[in-house]
């Protein structure tokens, strides 16, 4: 099932036209760099932010595990009175603005919650799959989901198989669905061995055997 795309690609667009001038003084820009934690939780500001560059890793942290809840891109809204980190995935750009002070901005401009809805939707939707495979799975078939989802959210079909564009390497995946890198990077090598899938490059692989990983889930 793909994601019903309430796109906010243009909420930065508009932000950004003459009109909205005034509401974008409003906002202060941050930039921050590659693997900062440029927001923790539960910071003394109650914020509101936009991504205007980059992409920004939302995790739960707990001593040595880690929980990526979502991961942020332009135009998306999230806030800075949460248990997650946020996390640099590469430099970044943010607009900030009291959540106050934002709540207003809503009301009067109501697309605005288009964003919010679709960033939360998509927490929502990783929290309710790490809670699944934490209670229901083991490391194995939360892989195989989380491979399922990607291919059929932006696999790319080629002759030698379906195409995924990870954008994120073993460490991060492993991040994702709860296990450790070691853990991760061992069942590759076995869906590899077993000619499930293969390496292009750190963040790329081809799965020439979908419906073994579709069997798995
Ligand atoms: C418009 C201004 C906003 C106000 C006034 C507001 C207010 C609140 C309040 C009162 C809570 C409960 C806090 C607590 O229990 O300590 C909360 C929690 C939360 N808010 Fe907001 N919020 C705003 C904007 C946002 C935005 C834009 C997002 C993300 C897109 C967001 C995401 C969250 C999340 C994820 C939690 C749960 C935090 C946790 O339990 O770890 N909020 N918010």
């Amino acid at each position: 099932m793909s994601r019903m795309k309430l796109t906010n690609a243009n909420l930065l667009e508009t932000l950004e036209s003459p009109e909205y001038a005034h509401v974008l003084a409003l906002f202060m820009e941050k930039k921050a760099r590659k693997k900062e934690i440029v927001f923790p939780p539960h910071g003394h500001e109650n914020n509101v932010i936009i991504v205007k560059g980059g992409r920004v890793r939302v995790y739960l942290a707990f001593g040595d595990k880690e929980f990526t809840l979502s991961i942020l891109e332009p135009g998306d809204v999230f806030s800075t009175h949460t248990r997650a980190y946020l996390q640099c995935l590469e430099d970044s750009t943010f607009l900030v603005c009291g959540a106050e002070r934002f709540l207003q901005i809503i009301t009067q401009y109501p697309a605005f919650t288009l964003s919010i809805i679709q960033v939360l939707g998509n927490l929502l939707q990783n929290s309710i799959t790490i809670i699944n495979g934490l209670a229901f799975k083991d490391v194995t078939e939360r892989l195989a989901e989380f491979f399922v989802h990607t291919a059929e959210e932006k696999g790319i079909v080629t002759a030698e198989g379906i195409k995924l564009k990870l954008g994120l390497n073993v460490e991060q995946i492993a991040m994702l669905v709860g296990a450790s890198r070691q853990t991760v990077s061992a069942l590759l090598n076995d869906l590899a061995k077993a000619g499930i899938l293969y390496k292009v490059d750190q963040r790329t692989i081809v799965i020439t055997n979908m419906e073994f990983l579709r069997g798995l889930v």
